[in-house]
Formats: C-alpha cells, sequence, structure tokens
C-alpha cells in the first residue's frame, strides 16, 4: 500500500488481531464510593430476567468491539460477523455462570452479557442511573456501543448513569464481567471459597431528577442517653439554601434544614424511639423531600459502644453469641433468594445465636436488610484475606473502595455493628499500615461503630500478639485447637497469655465433619471428634470473652478441600450443605447459647 493513500484502514481493520493492548482503550477509571447513590426504597426497574450470554475466553467481544461492529460494509454488503447478539445463548440474571452447566463450573475468565431495554423519558431533563448490585470481579458497562462505566471488587453495588443523549427508544447493554484471580486483588489468588463468576445481584434502572438526593444517613447519636438522633442528606449538586424536609412521623419528628454550600444539611433531634435489638427489633419509617426527590427508609436506633474489654448495646453489656456463614445457595452460587437468606437467619437462631459474621466479603444488601427486620447482629468484612499484595497502592485503593462502598450501603441498618476490615493476614510491616490505613478509613466514614479484624494467634508466643490490635476496637482471632493443632488446651494457654484490654472475640473455631460419619472423639472428619472440639472450646473459653463465632455454619464449597472426607468441600460446618442437616456439636453450640 502506497504511503500516499494511507487512509488507517491497514491500523482500524488489523487492530483487533496486531493490537497487543486492545484492551487500554477500555481502562477507564473505575467506579467508587463516591459515585454511591441512595437507591433504597427508590422506584425503579428491574433489568433482572433472561440476558444474552457467552464466555469471551479470549476477549474477542471487546477486542473486535463486536457490539458496535456493522455486519454490512460501506456498500451494504453483509460481511461476516463473529456475533449475533441475538442468537447468544440465554441465561438467567443475577445468577453465577459457574452453575449454568458443568463445562462453566471451573471457568475464570471473561463472559459477556448482553439485553436491550425500551426507555422512554417520564419527566423533563430525568436523569437515568444502572445499579449493579454486584458483579465478581471486574466488570464493565457498554450502553450502545460506548464504554460508560467500570467497577472492580465483587461483593459491593456500583452506579452508571445512562446519560439522555445515548439513551435511545431500544438500548443495547453489554456488560462484560472477568473473574480471574488476580495477585493485586482483593482477595487475591487463593481462598477457602469458591470463586463464582457473574452479575450475581440485581440489576435496576432509577430515574431521578436533575438535582437529587445521593445519599441520605440516620442514626442515634452515640452518648445522647439514646435520646438524640441525627439525620444527613447530601445532594447530587453543591447547592446552597436547598431545603430538605426530614420526617420520622411515628417519633413525631418534622424537621426543616437548608444545605450549606456543599449541598448538605443535617439535623439533630431530641427524640425517644424504642431502642433496635435482636429481642426488639424495632424499625422506624422515616425519609426527606429536597425539591423535586423524596426518600425514604426503614431503620433501627440503637447505640453499640466499646467500654474497656465490654461491649455495650444500648448501655447493656452484650455476649456476642455468634456463628460465621458464607454467602451460598444450594443450587446457585453466591445468588441467593431471601429464603435462603431467611433460612441462614432462622438456622442460626435455632442455634441460639444473636449475631453473624457474614465471612469474609460483603454478602447482599438483602441480608442486612433482613437482619433488621428479624433482629440478627451482624459482623461485616471485606475480603482482605490471608496473603494479599500489601505493597500495592492499587491493592489498597482497591481494599478502601470496597469498605467505602460496603459503609455507604449498610450504614443505616441498625443490625450491622461492627466492621472487620480482614482475616487471617501476616503480621508484617507493609500489613500494618495497610490495616491501620483501613481501620482509620472506616472510622472517618463511620465512626460510629467498632472496627475490627480476624486475627492470627501467634504461635510461637502462644498468645493473640497482632501489633493491628491497637488500631481497631474489638480485638478478633481465629484459632483450630482441636484441630489444625491436635491439643485442646491450646486455646486455654493463648487466652492466659493475651494481654488485651480490648473486647476479645474468637471469629473462628471448629473441626470438619463429614455429615453422618460416626466413630471415636479422637478421629478426624466424625462428628464425635468435631463435638468434643466444640465441648472443649466452650470449656476453656467460656468466661473470658466477648464473642464466640464457630467456623462455620454450613458446609461449603470450596476448591481447595480436596481430601476423600471433604469432597471439594469445606466441612466445618455444623450443619451440612443441605442445609437441614444438623450435626452433633450444632446441638452443643446450641445447649451453651441457650446457657448464655
Ligand atoms: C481459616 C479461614 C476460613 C477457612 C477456615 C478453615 O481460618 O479464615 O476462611 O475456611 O480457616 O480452615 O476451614
Amino acid at each position: 500500500m502506497s504511503k500516499t493513500s494511507n487512509t488507517g484502514k491497514m491500523e482500524k481493520d488489523y487492530d483487533c488481531i496486531l493490537n497487543l493492548d486492545f484492551d487500554r482503550r477500555n481502562q477507564i477509571p473505575f467506579t467508587t464510593a463516591d459515585d454511591f447513590i441512595f437507591t433504597d426504597n427508590r422506584k425503579s426497574e428491574l433489568l433482572d430476567g433472561v440476558w444474552g450470554f457467552t464466555p469471551d475466553v479470549f476477549q474477542t467481544v471487546t477486542r473486535k468491539q463486536l457490539f458496535s461492529a456493522s455486519n454490512r460494509d460501506e456498500q451494504h454488503r453483509y460481511v461476516p460477523m463473529d456475533m449475533d447478539f441475538s442468537e447468544m445463548e440465554k441465561v438467567q440474571v443475577p445468577g453465577c455462570w459457574n452453575c449454568i452447566r458443568d463445562q462453566y463450573w471451573y471457568y475464570e475468565g471473561d463472559a459477556v452479557y448482553s439485553r436491550t431495554f425500551l426507555y422512554k423519558s417520564e419527566k423533563a431533563q430525568e436523569r437515568v442511573f444502572l445499579r449493579i448490585g454486584a458483579a465478581n470481579y471486574e466488570c464493565r458497562v457498554w450502553l450502545n456501543g460506548k464504554l460508560i462505566a467500570r467497577h472492580q471488587g465483587g461483593f459491593t453495588p456500583f452506579y452508571a448513569e445512562l446519560d439522555a443523549i445515548r439513551l435511545i427508544h431500544k438500548n443495547h447493554l453489554v456488560i462484560t464481567v472477568n473473574n480471574r484471580r488476580e495477585r493485586e486483588q482483593i482477595p487475591s489468588m487463593n481462598y477457602d471459597w469458591f470463586n463464582y463468576g457473574g452479575i450475581t445481584r440485581s440489576l435496576e434502572l432509577f430515574r431521578v431528577p436533575q438535582i437529587f438526593i445521593k445519599d441520605f444517613s440516620c442514626h442515634l447519636i452515640p452518648d445522647s442517653d439514646f435520646e438524640k438522633i441525627e439525620m444527613k442528606v447530601c445532594l447530587s449538586t453543591a447547592i446552597a439554601g436547598q431545603n430538605c424536609q426530614f420526617s420520622i412521623p411515628e417519633l413525631g419528628i418534622d424537621e426543616l434544614a437548608v444545605t450549606t454550600e456543599n449541598g448538605e444539611a443535617t439535623v439533630s433531634v431530641p427524640a425517644h424511639p424504642e431502642l433496635w435489638s435482636p429481642e426488639t427489633p424495632r424499625l422506624y419509617n422515616i425519609s426527606v423531600s429536597s425539591g423535586e426527590d423524596f426518600v425514604e427508609d426503614q431503620v433501627g436506633f440503637r447505640e453499640i459502644k466499646i467500654q474497656g474489654k465490654k461491649i455495650l448495646l444500648n448501655g447493656k453489656e452484650i455476649f456476642l453469641k455468634g456463628v460465621c456463614c458464607h454467602e451460598e445457595s444450594k443450587n446457585g452460587g453466591r445468588t441467593l433468594s431471601d429464603e435462603e437468606r431467611m433460612e441462614i437467619i432462622n438456622t442460626a437462631k435455632e442455634m441460639g445465636c444473636n449475631a453473624l459474621r457474614l465471612a469474609h466479603y460483603p454478602h447482599s444488601e438483602r441480608m442486612s436488610r433482613l437482619a433488621d427486620q428479624h433482629g440478627m447482629l451482624l459482623w461485616e468484612e471485606i475480603p482482605v484475606y490471608w496473603a494479599i499484595d500489601f505493597m500495592n497502592e492499587t491493592t489498597f485503593a482497591d481494599a478502601q473502595n470496597q469498605m467505602r462502598e460496603l459503609i455507604k450501603r449498610d450504614k443505616n441498618r441498625a443490625s450491622v455493628i461492627i466492621w472487620s476490615v480482614g482475616n487471617e493476614n501476616p503480621d508484617t510491616e507493609a500489613r500494618l499500615s495497610f490495616m491501620k490505613c483501613l481501620a482509620e478509613t472506616c472510622k472517618a466514614d463511620d465512626p460510629a461503630r467498632p472496627v475490627s479484624a480476624a486475627c492470627l494467634v501467634d504461635v510461637d508466643t502462644m498468645s493473640v500478639k497482632d501489633r493491628l490490635a491497637e488500631f481497631i476496637d474489638i480485638v478478633s482471632f481465629n484459632q483450630y485447637y482441636g484441630w489444625y493443632y491436635r491439643d485442646y488446651e491450646g486455646v486455654s494457654e493463648i487466652l492466659k497469655n493475651s494481654t488485651i484490654n480490648k473486647p476479645l472475640v474468637i471469629t473462628e473455631t471448629g473441626a470438619g465433619a463429614k455429615t453422618g460419619h460416626h466413630g471415636g472423639t479422637e478421629e478426624l472428619f466424625t462428628e464425635e471428634h468435631q463435638d468434643k472440639v466444640y465441648q472443649k472450646q466452650i470449656e476453656y473459653t467460656t468466661g473470658k470473652l466477648q464473642g464466640f463465632f464457630p467456623w462455620i455454619l454450613f458446609d461449603f464449597i470450596s476448591p481447595i478441600r480436596k481430601h476423600p472426607m471433604q469432597g471439594g468441600k469445606n466441612s466445618k460446618g455444623l450443619v451440612d450443605m443441605d442445609k437441614k442437616t444438623k450435626k452433633k456439636a450444632f446441638y452443643t453450640m446450641q445447649n451453651y447459647y441457650e446457657k448464655r
């Protein structure tokens, strides 16, 4: 081809096969917690349902930009296409592709979802936002061929504005999700749960006015003798002088405030709410209107406080009768129904629990909603889990953003009492500064809740000696004496050697047991051995802790559990993976919690 006729066609037509860095153009900035929009109880159009789907091992769809490619040339002749979006496999969204068919079970990589939706504006100048509840891990959104959003982190919601100019009558949404594990991610390469991929939680469209209520928070002011409530609103635009009408009808509260130049307004009003607790999960309808916008929520008012070694709920000392759980459905992977969430809450209640540790990543917001309604305290955590690239700034930014997105999402939930910045990490300098900063982020974004982390025991000194303890409010540790270490007494020695002047909580203990496998109390994987481990744990820890969380409520799938007695599952559940069959130790724990 002669120099004079350089139409750039060569570059354009061969880009998809010759451009090693084809994906650079898609590396738009990630949406973050700053893009959060208060959408609870807002009217929405659900985009859940049947979507086109395909695994895209070679990223062909984005490499060739097939979502905007035309199947005709300049002379309108048909040209061969490598994709027909209307002919894609049909799958249910939200869902995990691993559960669609056996071939996809171990698939880790890129996948493409596609659907069209009709749009007709309802109000002049309305703005339209897409909210994706969660997509594991990195997610990109294309609207009518344009990349409009990119997010990382598999367990928190994100938002994309579908700007009006791009919205047409029939819109084509293409969403790519990539769950490939990467060293710099949160979590990183190795963890004890299954790496389900896909759009795992609901997608919704929200219509809001030009200036809308971007955030709304409400809580009992700490140390106010439970008699003062603060409500705060943040508008989408930094505008002063905008009226905001706050209301809690059942408490006779109807308060006007005016925004300051940053578009925020706050009121703190005297009130005598019935306090929220697991026994009395009292919720109040609250709302705020401003300009053309109006939002509402149902919140409980409670105070959680640390006093020396005590955890106080509404001024009274509380012992966390807990259990850990993963977010795993019998058939749906990480996508649960409310019935399945209630199965977790009800089984924990049946065991006598007042608290659930949602391990090791943010579970769906539906869980904290239901815990608010049914009275269950929640420990919420981000997956800074085991080995993490602690020196890497992008890793820290990812972790901090996941934490901030979680706090934004669940800040109004009375049931959520503890933010956890991670689980079982090495006590190195890099990790200490990484997690210390995460703890500070929690305090900055939400000063009213205690922060914790599940720390490792220092087996050299047989004590809880983690330097992170200084920067968290509740010191928690995981130990498996009787299982990984066969001497049951280990935990008693640790408690004897540990000098922590803060609440001390065991966030994990337990043993594997194959459901229905019976034998001697020293025979691994028998229900009798698991039960003995719990009897010993109870014997050695009673009266020395402020909380206890068995690992784990239900057996769960784990790619790192290869022993025939495990069969690809972590069998430390007190209940089988069928979520029904209880093991012996379940009753030992039930008996213990009933007495507490
Ligand atoms: C660790 C870890 C869990 C894991 C458990 C186990 O403590 O935090 O995620 O499943 O141990 O070994 O079973």
